[in-house]
């Protein structure tokens, strides 16, 4: 059974603008921001407080926080590789972090410079100064499928780490398709591997769309019991540490194929339509929504798409 509302986590102010040749201004991460929470969606990832030597496209996240006109009943999020990005997340004035492992060793060793046994050992001060500051963490788990340094990774691989990142206190473990490779007989197994370990409702989806099979594996997951998606605006996204993967599953696609499921998310087309609109003009590209272009270009408005 397909559940009646689906939380979408949007992903693109931080994966979305990490992997750009050129980083993006402040000015515009926070003008995206703001776009973004006029939609109706309730979780926006903001900025990342990481090394600005790995990913300068995320560098003045401090600025981004504390220059967006923030909507009450938004979430803004960040990424908090460790301790330090904790504290400097903290002085920003993030309403909830998130901490980032993989399945894979070689992946953790690019990404983050360390085994995924450090990484995990890593995150536990991070969790701790959260606690203490009334911080929701989430976790992340990336190459659910593949890597691209170790090769196919198997449900047992993923399960475990996911396990380690919901008992050490993460609320949620968004599971990522980094590469994007995933189908979803196989994200299914994943899935049920994971769901033995750690409640349905305390998982969410994080697939890239490289080989286009993102939503086709969003819905695979609603069937196993998912109710939160991430995503990103006009399908923008990457990880520098992942060559040749491309961006998220688009939150336009993801809003239309809700629509068309009768499912809930609260999230405005329109509006989302406008920061999709100006993200895409700011950076000179088209947008990577199928849904986006059509209702874009040829205004194309099926009752569905419209629906909330
Ligand atoms: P390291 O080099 O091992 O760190 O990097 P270190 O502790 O040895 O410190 C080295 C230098 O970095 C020091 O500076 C530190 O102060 C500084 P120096 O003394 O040389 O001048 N430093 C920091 N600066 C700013 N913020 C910090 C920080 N920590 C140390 N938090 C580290 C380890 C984790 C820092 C690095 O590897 C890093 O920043 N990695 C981030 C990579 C990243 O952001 N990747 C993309 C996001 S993950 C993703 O996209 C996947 C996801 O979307 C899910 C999916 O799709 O699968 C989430
Ligand atoms: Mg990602």
């Amino acid at each position: 059974m397909l559940p009646e509302s689906v939380r979408i986590v949007e992903v693109g102010a931080r994966d979305g603008l990490q992997n750009l040749p050129t980083p993006t201004s402040p000015e515009t991460r926070v003008q995206l921001v703001n776009l973004l929470s006029q939609s109706g969606l309730r979780h926006i990832e903001t900025g990342s407080f990481v090394s600005t030597e790995y990913v300068p496209q995320m560098a003045d996240s401090d600025k981004v926080f504390q220059t967006i006109k923030r909507q009450c009943d938004v979430v803004y999020t960040a990424l908090t590789p460790n301790l330090r990005g904790m504290e400097d997340a903290l002085k920003a004035g993030v309403d909830e972090a998130a901490v980032f492992a993989s399945a894979s060793e070689g992946f953790s060793q690019k990404n983050i410079n360390c085994s995924i046994a450090e990484s995990l050992k890593r995150f536990e001060p991070v969790l701790e100064l959260a606690r203490r500051s009334n911080i929701p963490v989430r976790g992340y788990v990336s190459c659910i499928i593949s890597c691209p340094y170790d090769g196919a990774i198997t449900p047992q691989q993923v399960a475990e780490v996911t396990k380690a990142l919901y008992q050490m206190g993460c609320y949620e473990v968004s599971l990522g398709d980094t590469v994007g490779t995933g189908t979803p007989l196989r994200v299914k197994r994943v899935l049920e591997a994971c769901g033995r370990e750690v409640p349905m409702e305390h998982l969410a989806a994080h697939y890239h769309n490289t080989y286009g099979q993102a939503l086709t594996n969003i819905y695979a997951s609603l069937e196993e019991g998912l109710t939160v998606v991430d995503s990103a605006v006009a399908g923008l996204g990457g990880c520098p540490y992942a060559p040749g993967a491309s961006g998220n599953v688009a939150t336009e696609d993801v809003l239309y194929l809700m629509a068309g499921l009768n499912i809930k998310t609260g999230v405005q087309m329109d509006r989302l339509l406008e920061a999709s609109t100006f993200i895409c003009h700011q950076l000179g590209i088209r947008s990577y929504s199928n849904a986006g272009l059509a209702l874009q270009q040829d205004r194309i408005k099926y009752d569905a798409a419209l629906g909330t």
